[in-house]
């Protein structure tokens, strides 16, 4: 995620105004912090890894002199969370500088053309190409203005993006951007403002003017100026008054963190699907080498394993074992050897049991590999290799985002093993990753389309004293993930089965009226699963299905039942079927007066064994 943040004052300094609005980001990240001013002709900066409170009892961030300036707090994505890879990033004559929020994909082939044209390199960013990317346009382009440098690089740039740039050159002006990653200004009668999110001004401000895709802003004491970047036309946008609370700000007007974070899976899933290929060879080849495989994590990570463990059965044709990871010691930390391969999964990456099985695996010389949203934390500490599943800080307690963003690496892996070990025709690959690229907008129908029909199926079974989720295949692991979101923030008994399993016990409990949730995904599971729910409807069950738009089969059947957008494939169902259930437990959670952000006895991060 990351946070950004500029403004330009009529009266007084602008780094502790800078400063008080990155506290108010610092949701968005906090791994590092930096602020840039210009006085006098000249840039000053300061930045260092850590909170803003920590860095700032170091080295003082309101000092810097200056009506103008921006300002950045970070979520590590590229490079570990150190002082060289905080933001701002400049150019090689320190007279430009950039803040940025996003993922610039091609900063790879970016990075290695301004080498080889001379530019020196610091840190391990992506960010850092586009302060010397707007240099070396000034360099050839003598007399452009910056505003006009800054749009022809970014011209340039292939991702994400929501930046702010300063340059000496012309000290009067922020120039920012967006592709993507949220940005918005502020207006006041002392000043404008740019920032990834309302809250960032909020106490300064309540008058917006939202910032779309492809437009470019030139910021001045004077005020704004909106451009479209692809043919530079002027675009006419007066501000809005917004009506929100802080608090409220905080939440993007949402009720709680763990909807927001519900509603922000279109755009983490897009971001995540936007990994350097880098990365996934790497991992991929540690894999592709390994004798025996363990994917070890605790409560939703572990679904996302027992998910990929399908995916990675089906698609590259690699056995390997998911287990919690409270177990593996237990389990297999006799047997665990140098021939094994641990890939850990945590959101955290802090979670004891998680980190005491890789240290355990470690001692006894295997290679450990790790999914996790949060670079620089122990496990990627720990690892030979880690990835980032680039979802944010998640506040909620409830995993939801990174559960959905976790799955889109694992199954990225999976197909770029399935190539790896020749496994699977290329023409189903090219299907499948049409099918995932397509994935961020399926979520974003369903939370669109569904949301206010599951708002209403909470209501209906709001009084149901125990729930049954059952799935057959790679649902199992999405009907898992269903039961602990409704147990865990509702607080409802929930019982969870292999649909198959079922039969083996779980049904004696089934009577009159009980709720069962079966996960429908359209695969040669199908006509299993219809037998299953007519076994439950026999008994006095009441079915409700998750399916796929259209599926009349099991429409006929269910009691109730929430679709999806036809055409996912099975290995990719766990993410857009997951939706639905986490609004269900979020709706649920309402209508049991729980607070879903904060469920009893849980902790977002469980440090204790
Ligand atoms: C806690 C959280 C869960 C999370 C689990 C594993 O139980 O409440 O939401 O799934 O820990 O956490 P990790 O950070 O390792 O993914």
């Amino acid at each position: 995620m990351c946070g950004i943040f500029g403004c330009i004052l009529k009266n007084g300094n602008a780094a502790p105004v800078i400063h008080s609005s990155l506290k108010r980001l610092e949701y968005r990240g906090y791994d590092s912090v930096g602020i840039a001013t210009i006085s006098d002709g000249k840039i000053f900066l300061k930045k260092d890894q850590g909170k803003i409170d920590e860095v700032h009892k170091c080295i003082n961030l309101d000092d810097l002199p200056g009506n103008i300036g921006i300002g950045h707090t970070r979520w590590a994505t590229h490079g570990a969370p150190l002082h060289v890879n905080s933001h701002p990033h400049s150019d090689c004559t320190g007279t430009i500088t950039v803040v940025h929020n996003g993922i610039i994909e091609n900063f790879g082939d970016l990075k290695l053309e301004l080498q080889n044209l001379g530019h020196a390199f610091v840190s391990k960013t992506d960010t850092e190409v586009i302060p010397h990317l707007i240099e070396e346009i000034m360099k050839n382009k003598l007399g452009s203005s910056f505003a006009d440098a800054v749009q022809e690089a970014i011209k340039r740039l292939e991702g994400s993006f929501a930046l702010a740039a300063i340059s000496s050159y012309e000290p009067d002006k922020i120039v920012c951007a967006r592709n993507e990653s949220p940005l918005v200004l502020g207006v006041s009668d002392n000043g404008v403002f740019c920032a990834s999110d309302i809250p960032a001004f909020l106490p300064l401000t309540n008058k917006v003017v939202m910032i779309n895709n492809g437009e470019l802003i030139i910021l001045t004491v004077e005020g704004y100026q909106i451009k479209k970047i692809q043919d530079n036309s002027l675009v006419e946008r007066v501000p809005e008054t917004i009506e929100w609370t802080a608090e409220m700000a905080v939440k993007q007007g949402y009720p709680h963190f763990m909807i927001k974070e519900i509603h922000e899976q279109p755009e983490v899933l897009r971001n995540t699907l936007r990994l350097q290929d880098r990365y996934l060879d790497l991992l991929s080849t540690f894999l592709d080498r390994a004798t025996e495989i363990f994917l070890v994590a605790c409560g939703t990570s572990y679904h996302a394993c027992l998910a990929a463990s399908y995916m990675f059965s089906k698609l590259s044709f690699l056995p390997t074992y998911p287990v919690y990871a409270s177990e593996f010691i237990e389990q297999y930390g006799k047997s665990v050897n140098i021939d094994s391969t641990i890939l850990a999964v945590s959101q955290s990456g802090e979670t004891a049991d998680t980190i005491a099985a890789v240290t355990c695996a470690q001692q006894r010389a295997a290679t450990i590999l790790s999914l996790t949203n949060v670079i620089g934390s122990t496990l990627t500490r720990v690892s030979r290799v880690y990835v980032g599943t680039q979802a944010g800080p998640e506040i909620g307690v409830a995993a939801t985002k990174t559960f959905t963003s976790q799955l889109s690496v694992l199954v990225q892996l999976a197909l770029r093993l399935a190539k790896k070990r020749g496994k699977v025709s290329q023409d189903e690959i090219d299907v499948l990753e049409v099918q995932l690229d397509k994935l961020p907008d399926i979520v974003d129908v369903i939370v669109k389309t569904q949301e206010d029909k599951v708002k209403q199926i909470a209501h209906k079974y709001a009084n149901s004293k125990v729930f049954f989720f059952l799935g057959r295949g790679i649902s199992t692991a999405t009907a898992f993930e269903g039961r602990l979101k409704l147990m865990e923030i509702a607080y409802v008994p929930s019982i969870a089965f292999p649909a198959g399993e079922s039969k083996h016990g779980p049904i004696s409990l089934i009577e009159n009226g009980l709720p069962v949730v079966f996960v429908c995904q359209k695969d040669e599971t199908h006509k299993t699963v219809i037998g299953n729910i007519m076994e439950m409807k026999a008994r006095g069950a009441k079915i409700l299905a998750i399916i796929e738009e259209g599926d009349n089969e099991i429409k006929a059947l269910a009691d109730d039942y929430i679709e999806v957008p036809k055409g996912v494939p099975s290995v990719l169902s766990p993410i857009p079927f997951a939706v639905p259930l986490q609004l269900l437990a979020y709706y649920m959670a309402l209508e049991h007066d729980c607070d879903p952000d904060m469920p009893r006895n849980l902790a977002k991060s469980v440090t204790v064994k």
